[in-house]
């Protein structure tokens, strides 16, 4: 379990961020870099700015990353960064890691019959070059069954008769894991499998009404690329629970199976998977965050089995109120951030945490308001992308501060 949040940095909260998430009608146009001149509702002076115009906000989480000894990622859509050049500068001084936040959908890479695309998760993987940062790939099979309205599988692909389907997904994944192969460091191959209870969804995927397709879709992952850390990647089961009771017992069984490939021209056999992924898509109310020592005790179990973790989507929503968010909530927000990276660099098999989003200004938090009604302001930069009290808050953990 975390330590509470260090007295000096609990009182600069109260005299701190009034206005958090979109402050309309303060901030500038989205289609302009943010500068000093942005009037606030904060009690502070404007942070000073870099070259770009973008606010300097102390440490960079990157700094710190390697002193915890884990990785900081963010989800990262190029699209935010166009006419707003913040997005990319503060993204890639911040961070260890990107993962394409849509391109590697399978609505993105399989857009029609015979069709791969990969060039938009390439440009997510290019800008982590650029800014020497690792790449992950993420959900490429996922069928969200209770989002239909995302789209996110094609219909050329719901319309194919099981076997064909099956086969797709094999292919599919064997095309990206081929693709990408020795530019990406973690796969959350298979998403969302299972429903709250346990029991598997109808998946579009789910060909056959058992887990044969998931333990097809590692296969031909692991075949592809040996040496890629394999997770499967859920919500909800970040705790003790029946999802992740049924997490475990899939993963364990997954770990168990061996596939011979060749990694640096010697023969081995490796487990279709290397991990969990733990989404971590949380909110400041009762029971809308997992207990830590629940959540320590499940990473703990996955250990024991042999099997790593990554938090993959961490953001934590609070109320916002004609685009004001209390003092308070934002203090429980930190604490969240700060309890979530702590468990994983306290735990030895969680390999990093990635944020679903990093900015107040754009992220799929403000992308669908309606899933979110009243709620927002997730993540730990505000819209002008100055600092909210979750970034020192994580950056302490990281450091041990
Ligand atoms: C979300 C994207 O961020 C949105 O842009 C898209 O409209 C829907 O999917 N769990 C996941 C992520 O595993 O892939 C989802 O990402 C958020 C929920």
């Amino acid at each position: 379990m975390s330590a509470p949040l260090p007295r000096l940095f609990t009182a600069a909260l109260a005299g701190l961020v009034l206005c958090a998430g979109s402050c309309a009608p303060d901030t500038p146009s989205p289609t302009t870099a943010p500068t000093t001149a942005v009037p606030t509702t904060t009690t502070t002076t404007a942070p000073p700015v870099d070259e770009h115009g973008c606010p300097v906000v102390g440490e960079p989480l990157r700094s710190v990353s390697a002193i915890g000894g884990i990785d900081i990622g963010v989800a990262y859509r190029p699209a935010y960064a166009t006419d707003d050049p913040c997005y990319e500068v503060v993204a890639g001084r911040e961070f260890d890691s990107l993962t394409p936040e849509i391109a590697t959908f399978p609505n993105a890479l399989a857009p029609a019959p015979g069709v791969r695309n990969f060039a938009d998760a390439d440009a997510v993987c290019d800008v982590a070059a650029d800014h020497d940062q690792s790449c992950h790939v993420h959900a490429v099979v996922w069928d969200p069954v209770d989002h239909p309205e995302w789209g996110i599988v094609p219909d050329w692909i719901r319309e194919l008769s099981p076997t064909d389907r099956r086969a797709e997904m094999i292919d599919l994944v064997t095309d990206t894991a081929t693709h990408f192969r020795g530019r990406v460091r973690t796969w959350t191959v298979v998403n969302e499998a299972f429903r709250a209870d346990g029991t598997l969804w109808d998946s579009v995927w789910n060909t056959s009404g058992d887990d044969s397709y998931i333990f097809d879709a590692f296969r031909a992952a692991r075949l592809a690329d040996p040496t890629a850390e394999l997770l499967y990647n859920d919500f909800g089961a970040e705790d003790l629970n029946a999802k992740s009771d049924a997490v475990y017992d899939l993963v364990t069984r997954l770990h168990a199976e061996q596939v011979e490939v060749t990694v640096d021209g010697e023969q081995v056999l490796k487990p279709l998977i290397d991990g969990v992924g733990l989404q971590g898509h949380f909110g400041i109310g009762p029971g809308e965050a997992p207990a830590m020592a629940s959540m320590r005790a499940n990473v703990d179990r996955l250990a024991a089995a042999g099997l790593s973790v990554r938090i993959t989507e961490l953001d934590v929503r609070v109320p916002v109120t004609d685009g004001v968010v209390s003092p308070a909530d934002l203090a429980t927000q930190a604490q969240i951030h700060r309890d979530v990276v702590e468990l994983c660099v306290d735990a030895p098999n969680c390999g990093g945490v990635t944020l679903w989003g990093f900015t107040d200004r754009h992220s799929w938090i403000t992308e669908h308001p309606d899933t979110f009604t009243g709620l927002g302001a997730a993540h730990p930069f505000d819209a002008e992308y100055r600092a909210k009290p979750a970034l020192a808050a994580m950056r302490a953990a990281l450091s041990g501060g």
